[in-house]
């Protein structure tokens, strides 16, 4: 059987992926310093090393009979990135690198890397394809496409088989067993949680109703945490010596911040209180991921949409 090293495993999408990976016939260790993570959150079927990836014996030690390794674990706060870039730069890229380090001393030679659609900054195409350029515009995203060009040196120099998946705004929760599993970050910066927690006093906040959309707000692509971690299991079974790729993952579809505001109402059963603000700078109207590449190469399609992503929100929380 395979074993898969999932770094960042206590995580939000992490803990999801060690789930539906021991479901699906895998063997996993997770590595995770808890940081952000929960313990609570790792299925009791996985072997945890807690540790950093800061750390080469903690990397080296959960290593040991893996065969292929995704990459989670990182820091994701684009406000936190701008106040401490540095800290963005040793988490994720030094990271990342000792990691790399080690899986060439142990012969692992597969990774799976959660890049991010923030390495594309503010594009101006409204639909984002890998050919669009990457121009991050905050430290977390540059942070990331550090990491992707590492991966692209590393499968030219020694070999390595990888594959970098840029997501857009992930969503939704996998109820298993032993309960669900969630977002559960603080701060939490994420639209879809943060709609459930909106009352008269601390309304969610609508930033622009003058964008160039049909009902005037941002839209923007959302993909379900289970499609996505689908999506790495397609990724580790297709990723090729020597040959680093970049893939979007997203619904492919956009959906506005009222449309996300209606679908939670709907899954309440409760109006969302809300107030309309002025744009934030940095904003673009429209940003939705071309999914052709992902459909092509990982053999995948997405199956869950908003009103399935907004009710495990919901229902998870309640
Ligand atoms: N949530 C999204 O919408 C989204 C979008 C794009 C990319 N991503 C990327 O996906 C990954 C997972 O995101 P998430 O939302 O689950 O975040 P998360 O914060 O819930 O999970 C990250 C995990 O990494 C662990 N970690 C952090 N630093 C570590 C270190 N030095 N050593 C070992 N473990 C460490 C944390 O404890 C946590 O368990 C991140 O790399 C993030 O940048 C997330």
């Amino acid at each position: 059987m395979t074993r898969v090293l999932v770094t960042g495993g206590a995580g939000y999408i992490g803990s999801i992926a060690v789930s539906m990976l021991l479901d699906s016939g895998y063997e996993v260790t997770v590595l995770d310093d808890l940081s952000t993570g929960h313990k609570s959150a790792i299925d009791s079927r996985a072997t945890f090393v807690e540790g950093s990836i800061l750390d080469s014996a903690s990397i080296a030690q959960s290593l040991q009979g893996c065969e292929a390794v995704i990459h989670f674990a990182g820091k994701s706060l684009v406000g936190e990135s701008v106040e401490k870039p540095q800290l963005y730069m040793q988490v994720n890229v030094e990271g990342s690198t000792n990691l790399l380090n080690e899986m060439k001393s142990a012969g692992v030679k597969k990774i799976v890397f959660s890049s991010s659609a923030a390495t594309y900054g503010e594009p101006t195409e409204s639909t984002v394809s890998e050919e669009s350029a990457a121009n991050p515009s905050n430290p977390y995203g540059a942070s990331k496409l550090k990491v992707d060009e590492l991966l692209a040196e590393r499968s030219a120099s020694d070999g390595v088989a990888a594959i970098s998946l840029r997501y857009f705004n992930v969503a939704g929760a996998l109820k298993t067993s032993s309960g669900w599993l969630r977002e559960r970050h603080d701060p939490e910066t994420h639209l879809i949680p943060n709609i459930f927690k909106a009352t008269q006093e601390f309304p969610l906040k609508v930033f622009g109703t003058d964008w160039p959309t049909p009902d005037k707000t941002c839209v923007r692509d959302y993909i379900h945490v289970v499609d996505l971690i689908n999506a790495h299991i397609s990724a580790l079974k297709s990723v090729q010596p020597a040959h680093h790729q970049i893939i979007n993952l997203g619904s492919g579809d956009g959906y506005s911040v009222r449309q996300v505001i209606e679908a939670a109402a709907r899954a309440s059963g409760r109006e969302i209180p809300s107030i309309d603000v002025e744009r934030r700078a940095g904003d673009p109207a429209v940003l939705v991921a071309s999914i052709e590449k992902a459909k092509k190469v990982l053999r995948w399609s997405p199956m869950r949409d908003l009103n399935a992503m907004v009710e495990d929100v919901f229902n998870s929380a309640n």
